[in-house]
């Protein structure tokens, strides 16, 4: 991305730089963080927590997701959502944690990730489209 960043996803994206400081990550030596922005205002962070037994381990996207339902209730919607990593890598959020966020994120929220030729944000509903959804209408 070379246009310069919206000042809130700049400031989003700091504190989702300073949630992967957090990370526990002895396994992968990856360090993610996450920060959502709420559409109350409040931002909620989260980082990568790994398990001996791999498949336990859990994204910073979804610690962060996991958190803000827990700290501000069901009805929690997510306005913005960045992903950083302490590797200099590619990582756009993978395909469990999109499927997770789309239950609580509008589809024209910005998701910001490190992707291979740089920053990229782009709408929810482009990361994920056709989500699972039981709804039949
Ligand atoms: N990871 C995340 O935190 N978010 C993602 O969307 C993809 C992967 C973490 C999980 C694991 O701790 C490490 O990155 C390497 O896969």
């Amino acid at each position: 991305m070379t246009e310069p960043l919206d000042p809130a996803l700049e400031s989003l994206l700091q504190q989702a730089r300073e949630a992967a400081l957090h990370s526990y990550s002895p396994y992968s030596g990856f360090r993610v963080g996450a920060a959502l922005r709420l559409a109350t205002g409040e931002i909620v962070t989260g980082t990568n927590v790994e398990n001996v037994s791999y498949g336990l381990t859990i994204c910073a996207e979804r610690a962060a997701l996991v958190r803000a339902v827990s700290q501000f209730g069901p009805a929690v919607r997510i306005a913005a959502v960045a992903v950083a990593n302490l590797n200099q890598a590619a990582s756009p959020p993978c395909g469990a944690c999109r499927q997770v966020l789309a239950e609580f994120i509008s589809p024209d929220a910005p998701v910001l990730f490190p992707a291979a030729d740089g920053l990229r944000a782009m709408p929810f509903s482009a990361i994920l489209p056709l989500a699972f959804d039981m709804k039949l209408k």
